[in-house]
């Protein structure tokens, strides 16, 4: 099983993508979060090759901008020109050499795997297997029902060995029948790869050299070849267009949606669920309807999200209820409660059992343990004790209009509803604020604070300014006079809450 380590794992990713339409390279669209090309990177990576080559072509500035960023250790080979896939494997090994990588060199350290990189379903069980098996060319394989549009499998009748893979196009009628298909992933030994894509010709209908010409060349000089069949044949399929990319994301967020059920997670309704390659999601969490978990987004358990939810890098904490959210980059606490419709933008932390609800957005914020925002407010730049209670419709005033300025609002704070903090300002420990101030100063711990208008009652002002309507009829029948001597106003100075 020493044999289970690749020398190296070459992706093939050179192809314009035409069908695709699309000005970003194919292997750039996105699945769960990540670009085709890495989900199968990353089951390259699995296997810890010693070397991982990407070839590149079409759009390369896009492609090796990407894996500059994110897979630095790549080896880039360029095809400047797309004349087949045998030659793209070509150009691989031509890389390798390059850089002192010779076929002789990898043959000392294990078979070399290609696989093609619109193909993001590839599963790191059919690679092990592949690197189980033993031959100068392994190939994976798949029985599918319509095998329209892939290369077929021939097979010695007899013997049942694999003499050859026919491309759809330069197939027989009677070659077309076969339901046993080429999924484009192989394991060869590298000094016979060598030799074979030396041998290759482009006397076939697309006048380009097939990668797939190896299987007969090998048959041929008596090497041996060994199919091995996929357990799961959904990994075969490729991406060609934008319908096959949604199709192939399904089948992936059934895959990511099924793993995570049977590790203890439950899922309302798996069709409207779609989860990132990364998430982690602990047991006992539950994911109910329409339910987007991206990122590196973490629930604890006895997390509950949903319905209509999307949360982007959020950890939830164990026992936390979030429903109808969208958040981003943010950290809820342990049996916090979110929603619903509620907004929580990068920088927001909501302590252990707090809350944050309807039409609540919160930007760059710590709420502290116990605090509550119920309704309608938005928190900015601010810092919130612990057992402290917003009121509604409060809004943390945090711009000026050039810079924003934050705000401290202490433990066991009360602020009226619709109060504005405007910012920089500081609320003590215990303080209150009367509904309706605008806060401009500070507030000392303890201390009630009022910043608004008295209240003025200008008594018989609709019976003499709206005489004859409905208001002054009611006005008349809860006892106002229409006549006579009516006093013009009053104070009533004492706060009320
Ligand atoms: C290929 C196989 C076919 C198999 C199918 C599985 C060959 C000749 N045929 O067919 O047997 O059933 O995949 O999906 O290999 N590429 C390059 N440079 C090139 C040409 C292609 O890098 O010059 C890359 C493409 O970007 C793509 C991959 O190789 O990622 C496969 O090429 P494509 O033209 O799509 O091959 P298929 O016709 O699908
Ligand atoms: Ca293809």
């Amino acid at each position: 099983m020493t044999d289970l380590r690749p020398s190296a794992v070459v992706v093939l990713a050179a192809g314009e993508g035409k069908r695709m339409r699309s000005a970003l390279p194919k292997v750039l669209h996105p699945i769960a979060g990540r670009p085709l090309l890495d989900l199968v990177l990353r089951a390259a990576a699995e296997l810890v090759p010693a070397h991982l080559v990407v070839v590149v072509g079409h759009g390369r500035d896009q492609v090796v901008a990407h894996l500059s960023s994110g897979w630095p250790d790549v080896t880039v080979a360029v095809q400047a020109e797309q004349l087949g896939t045998g030659h793209a494997a070509r150009e691989a090994l031509a890389a390798l050499s390059a850089k002192g990588t010779t076929p002789d060199v990898l043959a000392a350290l294990g078979p070399v795997v290609l696989c093609y990189g619109d193909a993001p379903l590839l599963t790191v069980d059919s690679l092990r297997r592949l690197l189980a098996a033993e031959g100068e060319v392994r190939v994976l394989t798949a029985e599918v029902a319509d095998p329209n549009g892939y290369g077929r499998v021939l097979r010695n009748a007899i013997t049942d060995d694999v003499e050859a893979i026919v491309e759809q196009r330069d197939a027989t009628v009677a070659e077309l029948e076969v339901t046993e298909i080429n999924s484009g992933v192989y394991a060869f030994e590298p000094n016979f790869l060598a030799e074979a894509l030396g041998q290759l010709s482009r006397d076939n209908s697309q006048g380009e050299e097939y990668l797939t010409d190896v299987v007969s060349i090998a048959r041929r000089s008596g090497r041996r070849v060994v199919a091995v069949r996929s357990h799961a044949p959904e990994e075969i399929l490729g991406v060609n267009d934008r319908a096959q990319l949604a199709e192939v994301a399904a089948l992936l967020r059934d895959r990511l949606v099924g793993d995570w059920a049977r590790s203890g997670v439950t899922f309302q309704d798996p069709r409207t669920t779609w989860l990132d390659v990364d998430v982690d999601l602990a047991p006992d969490s539950t994911v109910l309807r329409n339910t987007q978990l991206l990122g590196s987004t973490k629930l604890a358990t006895g997390a509950c999200v949903g319905p209509d939810t999307t949360l982007r890098n959020v950890q939830v904490g164990e026992g936390a209820r979030v429903r109808s959210t969208t958040a981003d980059s943010a950290e809820i606490g342990a049996n916090a409660e979110v929603g619903p419709y509620t907004y929580l933008r990068p920088g927001t932390v909501l302590g252990a059992g707090s809350k944050a609800g309807a039409y609540v957005e919160i930007k760059a914020s710590t709420v502290g343990a116990g605090s509550k925002v119920p309704h309608l407010s938005y928190v900015g730049d601010a810092t919130i004790g612990a057992g402290t209670n917003i009121g509604a419709a409060t809004v943390f005033v945090n711009y000026d209009g050039v810079s924003k300025h934050r705000t401290v609002v202490g433990d066991h704070v009360r602020i009226g509803s619709d109060t504005m903090l405007v910012a920089p300002v500081t609320i003590g420990d215990g303080a209150y604020t009367a509904a309706g101030s605008v806060i401009v100063e500070d507030v000392p711990p303890g201390a009630m604070a009022v910043a608004r208008g008295r209240q003025r009652s200008i008594l018989g002002w609709v019976l003499r300014r709206r005489p004859g309507t409905e208001s002054a009829a009611a006005a008349i029948a809860a006892g106002g006079k229409p006549s006579g001597h009516i006093p013009t106003e009053t104070n009533n100075g004492e706060e009320s809450h």
